[in-house]
């Protein structure tokens, strides 16, 4: 029996306190002109003090179980995707968990960056397969602004903060529903260098007392992740479309990844999609890595930029290397 797998309800949530280009001129050298033509970005938001990347999530998450007309007691997993999680141990699912006031429920974090959404998506869909009455919460949350190196202006003007969610469960072949299509994965562990925190895991080891340094910050080299990006970006959209018999004139919508618009325009041509079926919110978000696609999908569900009957179509690409590529038939 083949499952389906509808979405419930999306959410999303992104903190209040907003950094424009103008504000970041005060901290870096750097200027507006700069940052929107480079790639799109006019402000992103900014976690408060005392906001954790679980906080955020569950901000998101209650928006999409209200949407699901769901109680937070149903779920039965909660799979989250991050790549700036609350700590070590205990995983930020547990911490959702925590902080949604409900427990027993299996709860994982998937480690993918910025093709967090697909991955956990995924994996969800396999819980899903082995537990057709699953109700799962698939969340990715970011708070990427605490590790960003504020003095090096090639990073700190790309990443902002928020959180996005689905609801996912099993349901009927008639159902009149959002379902996930089809979703496919992918990665290459050699180019992991090309963006990297790594400073506390264990191959980066520091002692009490050590200085924290550049190694406990985002790198990036920003040139070669654009060419990957869009070369894989296209072939996993391609390998998506091809093997559920579409073609690139079936796509009612694209969402990819929001890193940079000039990756996503440059993924909209090769794919010959025009600007009007393209969903972006990188001026007022930038990269908010594993959050990216879900804010971006319950912005546009939001929005009615997305119609029923819509095939939606959502590229990824990140550290890692991964990539994806993802169908939502609305
Ligand atoms: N303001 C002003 N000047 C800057 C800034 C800044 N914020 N940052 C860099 N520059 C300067 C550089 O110093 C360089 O100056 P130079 O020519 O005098 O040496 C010049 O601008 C050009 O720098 P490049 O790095 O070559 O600029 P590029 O055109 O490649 O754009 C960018 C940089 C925007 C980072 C681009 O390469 C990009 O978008 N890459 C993809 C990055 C990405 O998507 N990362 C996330 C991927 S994974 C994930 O999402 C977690």
């Amino acid at each position: 029996m083949n499952t389906n797998f509808i979405i419930r309800g999306f959410g999303h949530y992104a903190p209040e306190k907003v950094l424009t280009n103008a504000d970041l001129e005060k901290i870096v050298e750097t200027n507006d002109e700069w940052i929107t033509t480079r790639t799109g970005i006019k402000q992103r938001h900014i976690a408060a003090e005392d906001q954790a990347a679980s906080d955020m999530a569950c901000e998101a998450a209650k928006h999409a179980l209200a949407q699901a007309g769901m109680k937070a007691e149903e779920l039965t997993h909660i799979v989250c995707g991050t790549f700036t999680p609350d700590s070590m141990v205990p995983s930020t699912a547990c911490r959702i968990q925590e902080k949604l006031g409900i427990k027993g429920q299996m709860c994982v974090d998937v480690a993918a960056a910025c093709s967090g959404f697909l991955y956990a998506m995924q994996t969800a869909r396999g819980y899903l397969m082995l537990e057709p009455d699953a109700k799962i919460l698939v969340v990715t949350t970011e708070v990427i602004s605490r590790f960003l190196n504020w003095e090096d202006r090639t990073t700190c003007v790309l990443f902002g903060d928020a959180a996005g969610a689905a609801i996912l469960t099993s349901g009927t072949d008639d159902e009149d529903a959002p379902r996930v299509v089809d979703i496919t994965l992918g990665a290459d562990g050699k180019l992991g260098d090309l963006l990297t925190v790594n400073g506390g895991g264990s191959a980066w080891a520091y002692a009490k007392g050590d200085v924290v340094g550049d190694d406990h910050f985002v790198k990036m080299q920003g040139r070669e992740i654009f060419k990957h990006a869009v070369r894989n970006m296209c072939a996993m959209s391609d390998k998506v479309l091809t093997r559920n018999g579409l073609s690139k004139e079936d796509v009612d919508v694209l969402i990819p990844h929001q890193a940079n618009w000039r990756i996503i325009d440059a993924v909209a041509r090769k794919f010959e999609i025009p600007e009007e079926k393209v969903f972006c919110n990188i001026a007022k978000y930038g990269n908010t890595s594993a959050a990216s696609v879900p804010l971006a999908l319950s912005e546009a569900v939001t929005e009615g930029f997305i119609k029923k009957g819509d095939l939606v179509l959502m590229p990824t690409f990140g550290g890692g290397f991964t990539w994806g590529a993802g169908l939502i038939r609305f």
